[in-house]
């Protein structure tokens, strides 16, 4: 699957393969990163900085990690959330994960894509989009778009996979990101190809620097990132 095919096709394939490896999809993200991937969305919703009475769009919401942990320190419905992604398997295991946890009163769900947020102008304290941005089929566009939906002086936080500087841990990291993970992941989803993609889309992607100019262009201030976990894990932030 490449993002160079036509966008609409690989708009297409990126939502049937996420709807494919739903149900796998959590326990394999706990495995594959060690359970460092709480930790990561930790950190972005700490940059997010949420307080009572904001409200939030978090694009391509999966399972609705990143919206849960934004509201975890908040009482019913002093934050508001809304999680939106482009597969109904994903927003139905968001569903069930969201009255587990009886969080119904501050966080809806609503699909849709990210390259067409369906919300008006400024509606947004703050946005935040995990591991979501490589899988569009238009980045530029659902850029600006994320800018658009956020109020004036809206905070945008994104986290995206990397590969690490560092010569040494670059290579160490590669035999695990591109050989042994995409078994694993092959064997426990048994999805083809959904672990082949990741580290092929990673590689493929801009980061650091190259992203942060992204975020520029599509009109953010104040763009800076920090990477995480020696750099396999990279947090972006904007203002509007
Ligand atoms: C790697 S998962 C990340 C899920 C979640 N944010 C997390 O932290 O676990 C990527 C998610 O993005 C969604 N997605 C990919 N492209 C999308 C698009 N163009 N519009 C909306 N959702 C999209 C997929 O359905 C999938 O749920």
């Amino acid at each position: 699957m490449e993002r160079t095919e036509n966008p609409a096709d690989f708009h297409r394939q990126v939502q049937k393969m996420f709807s494919d490896i739903a149900p796998r999809y959590d326990f394999l993200n706990r495995l594959l990163s060690g359970g460092q991937d709480r930790y990561w969305r930790k950190r972005a919703v700490n940059r997010l900085s949420p307080k009572e009475g904001e409200r939030f769009l978090d694009i391509a919401t999966g399972t609705a990690d990143v919206a849960l942990e934004i509201t975890r320190n908040f009482p019913q419905g002093s934050v508001q959330v809304v999680g939106m992604d482009f597969s109904d398997k994903m927003l139905e295991l968001a569903r069930q994960k969201i009255d587990a946890l009886d969080k119904a009163a501050s966080i809806q769900l609503r699909n849709g894509s990210a390259e067409d947020l369906p919300f008006e102008d400024n509606s947004f304290e703050g946005t935040t989009t995990a591991f979501g941005v490589r899988n569009f089929s238009d980045v530029d566009r659902s850029l600006r778009e994320m800018h658009r939906v956020l109020k004036p002086g809206g905070r945008c936080v994104i986290l995206e996979f990397a590969l690490p500087r560092n010569a040494f841990l670059n290579s160490l990291y590669r035999i695990y990101f591109e050989w042994l993970l995409p078994r694993i992941g092959r064997l426990v989803s048994r999805h083809p190809s959904a672990y082949t993609y990741l580290p092929q889309s990673v590689a493929s992607f801009p980061i650091r620097n190259e992203f942060s100019i992204l975020m520029e262009q599509a009109g953010f201030k104040n763009v800076t990132f920090k990477e995480l976990t020696f750099g396999i894990v990279i947090l972006y932030t904007g203002l509007k």
